[in-house]
């Protein structure tokens, strides 16, 4: 088994989930919904993606859990997974992190978080993982579920180490859309909702995209993919490129983007262009769509390359 080519640097929740008809407006009680719990996270859902889509080596995460129940179960589910879980620090007296979502009939959801351990991780910590763990590595997969400045540290270290860096900006924080920021990632992948705070403008269809991808790159982000859900995502680099997504039936979008994320770091790391990339990890998306919760709808490297195969796209690897 080779070291893994994957550093995830984000969060680990539990996610309390109740299904039901729609979702509430403020201050009203919608009734007849159903609940299950699911392991979460976007840090643990995007390891995991990474784990299960890639060949052996799978994810290495760095995270923090607090010694509780849930801290002590999330932990257990991803090593039984294969994710790596030596960079995962757990903070004695914290609740470990959890999430409430409600999901509406057509798969769209909300999602309220209550971090706990999540937001100790510090800078410190980054700075104490041994540099083998950055040398191993081949890409830094981060999201914003951890502090800003630890991520930033994170950022900063992969860079350094040569790494290919992914920050995916969820949840939104406008305070990363500098280049001081932008100087260490080199592909960034917000969904609209993301895009449009990140550039103080709508973002909701291909042009809107594209035009947030450019705002985004004045500001020295070389390489931009904005989500967009069913109509898949744009890349804006040199070129722009709209790659579209599968067509499915959606049942809960929880962890989509964690599952576009996961298995863009893995192609990425396999040697993939962006744009065979980009259709593989929609590919990914797609699958997670179909199914409820966030880890368990995750798909594996061979439910990806079938779903992509059956649908007459070239396989990862595999030149356009
Ligand atoms: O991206 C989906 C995740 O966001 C959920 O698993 C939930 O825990 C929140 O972090």
């Amino acid at each position: 088994m080779s070291p893994p080519a994957i550093l995830v640097l984000g969060s680990i929740n539990t996610d309390l989930v109740v299904k039901g008809p729609r979702l509430p407006a403020a201050g009203e009680t919608v009734a007849g919904g159903t609940f299950y719990q699911s392991p979460g996270g976007k840090g643990a859902n995007q390891a995991v993606a990474a784990t299960r889509a890639s060949r052996q080596d799978g994810a290495r995460l760095i995270a923090a859990v607090g010694q509780d129940a849930f801290g002590d179960a999330a932990l257990k589910n991803l090593l039984h997974v294969g994710v790596h879980c030596d960079g995962v620090r757990t903070i004695p007296g914290e609740p470990s992190g959890v999430a409430l979502i409600m999901v509406d009939e057509h798969g769209q959801n909300c999602i309220s978080v209550a971090s706990g351990a999540n937001r100790l991780l510090t800078p410190g910590d980054i700075d104490q993982l041994p540099e083998q763990m950055f040398a191993e590595a081949r890409v830094l997969l981060a999201c914003l579920e951890a502090p800003l400045d630890t991520v930033h540290r994170g950022l900063q270290r992969a860079k350094a180490a040569g790494l290919t860096t992914i920050l995916d900006p969820a949840p939104a924080d406008r305070r990363i859309a500098t280049s001081e920021w932008m100087q260490y990632v080199d592909i960034l992948t917000p969904n609209e909702t993301e895009a449009s705070v990140l550039v103080g403008e709508t973002v909701a269809d291909v042009p809107s995209a594209v035009q947030a991808g450019r705002r985004l790159d004045s500001l020295g982000c070389r390489r931009s993919i904005v989500t967009l859900g069913a109509r898949g995502c744009v890349i804006v680099s040199e070129r722009v490129t709209h790659v579209e997504a599968m067509a499915v039936r959606a049942v809960d979008a929880t962890a989509a983007g964690d599952a576009f994320n996961g298995a863009l770091a893995v192609a990425l790391s396999e040697g993939c262009d962006l744009e065979s990339a980009c259709r593989w990890a929609n590919g990914a998306a797609g699958l997670s769509v179909t199914r409820p919760g966030a880890q368990p709808s995750l798909p594996t490297r061979e439910a990806i390359e079938t779903a992509i195969r059956d649908r007459g796209r070239k396989s990862i690897g595999e030149p356009l």
